[in-house]
């Protein structure tokens, strides 16, 4: 049984702090509409439209690969929405180059969100521009590998949320998770993790929450994983740490790396021990890169 670490990191969203410095109270509310932010929750930072907040998203992205490089992590996976907007090249640019700092011997493993597959980030339904615009800049959007006795697959939960702009794409995607799921690799694995932007479930499979994959998909793969061994999907998109569980499969929620709505930013570091996994949220309490 083999034994390694990995370092999930979710949401580093270049763009999204300056974007949060300036909002106003109608963002606040379709925040409230949209349950990423509850009734009468406030916002827990405020980030300083002075500060450039690229440069922070920077700093906290690089918090999380000097981890990785400290544990000798396996891999690096970033669980979507690596930039605000597919508009601003720059905040790509700035994801590159934090993203040079990681040993090169450290993989780095991306999967789409809802702000990397479609202008609209709002509406989650990727349209066939945004995953282009996505293949361009991270390669396939969906696809498996196996680490020692590990198996992992990397899906497109925006195609889980809606594939009418991409009907062929959705279809395809299916047929690849349950493809995947039975391929000889899996079969054979000690253990079987997803990784996707969105959470597959938040409380429960039965529980409806705008944020999470709809029904009846949520169900129909959420059956599929049981019948297959999937125990764990780890995701993003919430901005804040939500562990739930059904049956046997566990749904892990990280907090944003660059802003966090409910509590602060961070990422996971992932121990795999055979047929177990322990988890460990990182969170980064001040900004790494300042001197006072
Ligand atoms: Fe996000
Ligand atoms: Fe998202």
């Amino acid at each position: 049984m083999s034994r390694f670490d990995f370092i999930q990191v979710a949401d580093p969203q270049f763009g999204f702090r300056d974007r949060m410095a300036r909002i106003g109270p109608q963002g606040i509310a379709s925040l409230r509409a949209g349950e990423f932010l509850g009734p009468v929750e406030p916002l827990v930072e405020r980030p300083d439209p002075e500060e450039d907040g690229l440069a922070r998203e920077g700093r906290h992205l690089g918090a999380a690969l000097a981890e990785a490089s400290r544990r000798s992590a396996k891999f690096v996976v970033v669980c979507g929405d690596m930039v605000n907007s597919i508009l601003e090249p720059r905040e790509l640019k700035a994801l590159r180059g934090a993203t040079s700092a990681l040993s090169a011997h450290i993989p780095i493993y991306f999967v789409p969100g809802n702000h990397d597959t479609a202008v609209d980030y709002t509406a989650a339904r990727p349209t066939a521009d945004g995953l282009a615009w996505y293949r361009e800049a991270f390669g396939e959007h969906y696809y498996s590998f196996r680490v020692d006795d590990t198996f992992f697959l990397a899906l497109n939960s925006e195609l889980l949320m809606d594939s009418s702009l991409v009907p062929e794409e959705g279809a395809r995607h299916f047929r690849f998770i349950e493809d995947a799921l039975s391929s000889h690799e899996a079969r054979t694995a000690a253990q079987r993790i997803v990784f996707m932007h969105r959470p597959l479930f938040s409380g429960s499979a039965a529980r409806d929450h705008l944020q999470v994959v709809g029904q009846p998909r949520r169900q129909e793969i959420t059956q599929l994983f049981r019948e297959r061994g999937v125990r764990t999907v780890m995701a993003g998109h919430l901005h804040r740490n939500v562990e739930s569980n059904d049956g046997d499969i566990e749904v892990i929620a990280t907090a944003g790396a660059g802003y966090a709505f409910g509590g602060l930013p961070g990422f996971r570091s992932v121990a795999i021990d055979g047929e177990t996994l322990s988890h460990t949220f990182h969170p980064i309490a001040v900004d790494p890169g300042s001197t006072d």
